[in-house]
């Protein structure tokens, strides 16, 4: 069979070309050029693009019938997108390497057993598959699934796939990973930029025509960025991302992009030995049982999404050894770090200059919130006055350049919570404090405008 005529684009202008080149004549760029197909209808007969199937109709006049999405049975991954999965949807979730993605899905489809459907890996064989499976497997019986009608193959040609997808006629369809998948079309080999474009258009073409969701799992670079070009994203459907550190049990599933629900939701799994267990309650889990005596921790109440997140934020304030102060943050930003030290240092007298400041969040997780800012000053004054901060205390608000303490968002939320959790006091922004209605709360809300207020209610 005569192979579809491919040619090669550079990836960055879209310049074309009939062989490879290394460097693009048009834009300048170095090894930008990925082969790619192109399908000779599009190119032949252009009158044929003009007679289109489809005609402009009046918003009013277009029907839809209410798809039904198909429940993966897992809370907190329905949670993410947005209540199930939407029929002839293609979703890409994406995540570094040993992180959980294979657990996740396959965890997923033999929960779903009220569907057939296909597993199809281009990275394990059928008995690793079923390996993995038989130590899942436990967990999920207790909660009635067996995974029944799920079928397993391993291969990695999109052509055969599609052979199999015709024997089995699956309801959901999963790919471990586009990145081992190859086109018959294409001479490039598998994981190479023209591979997963065309393999990705291969299946949202399936998807689309079938009415078949197909879940793809993605791979990671080291720099966070989906291996494989961008525009990968742009033709799936929903982007999700499985982060965490590996060195701890916690998982976060967010979506970056989600066509059918929000992006603000947030799915957080533990990864256990049989398999992800959904953590409905992270505050409760995050919150270690720390002993009063201890200086230099902090609890603070972020929001993760849409969610409340309680976090312990731990920091240890020591003289310097070496000429040159050290600073070191595991999960916070190392400016925004060197910026609080600065205020504290300018605003507070504390001469943190000559001081090694680590600062850690505990359970590794990694957090953007810049409602955590008041609870890194005050575990770092905390560490350097070596007083403890009593467990029962909570943080909300963000730190301004000249120590002004400022209001952050959804403050209500975050107290609603700290009450919940048994916190006897939260410390936010005075000026957060217009329209809200402190006596709703059972907790005492401590108003501060500036850090040195923070300090001397603590310390003094
Ligand atoms: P995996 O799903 O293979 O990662 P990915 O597909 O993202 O590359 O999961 C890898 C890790 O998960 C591996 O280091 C072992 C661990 N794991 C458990 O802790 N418990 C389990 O039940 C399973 C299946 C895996
Ligand atoms: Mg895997």
């Amino acid at each position: 069979m005569a192979k579809a005529k491919t040619y090669y684009f550079c990836q960055e202008c879209g310049y074309q070309s009939s062989s490879w080149l290394g460097r693009c004549p048009e834009c300048g760029k170095f090894g930008t050029f990925a082969e790619e197909v192109v399908a000779p209808h599009k190119t032949q007969n252009s009158k044929l693009k003009i007679q289109s199937v489809s005609t402009p109709k009046r918003i009013q006049e277009v029907t839809y019938s209410e798809t039904r999405r198909i429940e993966t049975h897992c809370g907190e991954f329905d949670r993410v997108l947005g209540g199930g999965i939407v029929p002839g949807s293609l979703l890409l979730l994406g995540g570094e390497p040993g992180i959980g993605k294979s657990t996740l899905l396959l965890q997923t489809a033999l929960a779903i057993h009220d569907r057939k459907l296909l597993y199809v890996s281009g990275e394990e064989s059928e008995q690793q598959i079923k390996m993995r499976a038989d130590r899942l497997l436990p967990s999920l019986e207790r909660r009635g699934a067996g995974g029944e009608a799920l079928y397993v193959v391993s291969e990695t040609v999109t052509q055969r796939i599609f052979e199999h997808i015709n024997a089995v006629q699956p309801d959901l369809l999963i790919v471990d990973s586009i990145q081992t998948i190859s086109t018959e079309e294409l001479d490039s080999p598998a994981g190479s930029v023209g591979q997963i474009r065309q393999c990705t258009s291969e299946f949202q073409h399936y998807a689309k025509s079938t009415g078949v969701p197909v879940l793809l799992i993605g791979h990671i670079t080291k720099d966070g960025t989906l291996a494989g070009p961008k525009v990968m994203e742009h033709i799936v459907d929903a982007v999700l991302q499985f982060e965490g550190d590996r060195n701890y049990g916690y998982r976060i599933l967010r979506a970056l992009k989600n066509r059918f629900g929000s992006t603000a939701e947030l799915g957080i799994f533990e990864m256990e030995g049989s398999g992800l267990r959904e953590v409905p309650n992270p505050s409760e889990f995050l919150l270690s049982q720390r002993d009063e005596t201890l200086s230099g921790a902090a609890v603070a109440a972020t929001l993760e999404g849409a969610r409340p997140m309680f976090i312990e934020v731990q920091s240890l304030v020591s003289s310097a050894v070496y000429g040159t102060p050290q600073r070191n943050a595991n999960g916070f930003d190392m400016r925004r770090l060197s910026m609080l030290l600065a205020v504290l240092e300018k605003r507070c007298g504390f001469k943190l200059g000559a001081k090694d400041v680590f600062l850690n969040i505990a359970g590794g997780l990694r957090v953007a919130d810049p409602a955590i800012d008041l609870a890194v000053a005050c575990a770092i004054l905390s560490s350097n006055v070596d007083i403890p901060i009593s467990p029962r205390f909570c943080f909300a608000a963000e730190l301004g350049l000249s120590g002004e303490v400022r209001p952050v968002s959804r403050l209500e939320q975050r107290i609603a919570e700290a009450d919940r959790l048994g916190f006897e006091k939260i410390f936010i922004s005075k000026y957060n404090l217009r329209g809200l209605d402190r006596k709703r709360f059972g907790i005492e809300v401590v108003p501060v405008s500036v850090i040195e207020e923070a300090f001397r209610g603590l310390f003094a």
